[in-house]
């Protein structure tokens, strides 16, 4: 429960898809406006029905709703119903975070923004690097947008399906020219023809309960990976990331992805500035709740 009190001018921000019940976006926001003294309040609405959408979207609007965070199914249904999307987003194809204006939401990603805000913690630039993304799906999609607008000298997209790889590599070409593209069988990863890399795990295996389960285990591809960041966080520690250490290549899950697009989306819909002590004490609350979740 939010430790304000809940009065007559108290906003409502909060979160639509199918299925919200295991999410941690209230736990982030509840307490950053908590922190940060905004007179907000966050939960999640169930969307079912997917023809339902956009009377969600409109609704939640004549409702006065500050903002939405969307999940999946709907991050690329719901820009049908925005009246603005950011260019970063568009290029994704994917919205997580819409923000009220005068006349409906604008749509942004801060998925992808949450990825460039972990990757900066951890002392980890892309710029002019080679960068090898494991999986294509939906998660892949920011990663790769990400790896081009930092300025990314080659990005390799390893996929168990190489025709999803390279549809996302011509996706990314569509938009950038200067970024070497490659799209590359995940099986054979411990032949990429790379001789050093940072590592973006993008695909969902080994995310609890299969912790037991790894994308790539090769010890010929792992040895030449600078840095890791695996975007699961449930475990702490996946077994992807255990193999990178054991080579002595340091490795970091998802936490902090999840961290910073929250605190993303909050400073856009409340235009407070969030800072680093501030998001510390989200991260422990979040460490908390995973911890008591598994
Ligand atoms: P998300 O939105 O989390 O990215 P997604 O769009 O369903 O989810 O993508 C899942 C990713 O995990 C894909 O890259 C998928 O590979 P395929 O495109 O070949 O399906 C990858 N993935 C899922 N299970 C996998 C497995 N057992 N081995 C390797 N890759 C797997």
């Amino acid at each position: 429960m939010p430790e304000q009190e809940i009065k007559g001018s108290t906003r409502l921000c909060g979160l639509i898809g199918d299925p919200v019940r295991h999410t941690f976006s209230p736990q982030i926001h509840n307490t950053l406006a908590d922190l940060t003294g905004q007179d907000l309040v966050y939960t999640a609405f169930p969307v079912e029905n997917p023809e339902g959408l956009d009377a969600a979207v409109r609704g939640a609007f004549e409702l006065g709703i500050l903002g939405m965070n969307v999940t999946v199914p709907y991050k690329q249904d719901v820009m049908k119903s925005l009246v603005g999307i950011d260019p970063a987003a568009e290029r994704i194809g994917a919205v997580n975070t819409l923000v009220r204006t005068d006349n409906g939401y604008k749509g942004y990603n801060t998925d992808y923004v949450g990825l460039r805000r972990a990757l900066e913690d951890k002392g980890i630039s892309l710029k002019g690097k080679n960068v090898v993304l494991v999986g294509a799906g939906g998660a892949a999609r920011s990663a790769a947008i990400l790896c081009a607008e930092e300025g990314a000298a080659c990005l390799a997209i390893l996929n168990r399906t190489v025709e999803k790889a390279q549809s996302l590599c011509d996706a990314v070409a569509a938009h950038y020219d200067k970024i070497k593209l490659l799209s590359f069988d995940l099986q054979k990863a411990g032949s990429l023809p790379l001789d050093s890399y940072i590592v973006i795990q993008c695909t969902n295996v080994g995310l609890y309960p299969k912790v037991q389960e790894t994308p790539v285990s090769d010890p010929a591809f792992i040895r030449k990976a600078e840095a890791v960041y695996d975007l699961i966080y449930t475990p702490e520690e996946t077994r992807f990331m255990k193999l990178c250490k054991e080579h002595g290549i340091p490795a970091w899950n998802g936490m902090d992805m999840l961290l910073w697009q929250g605190v993303s989306s909050f400073e856009l819909w409340t235009g407070a500035q969030v800072t680093a002590a501030q998001a510390e004490i989200v991260k422990k609350k979040l460490r908390k709740v995973l911890k008591e979740r598994q």
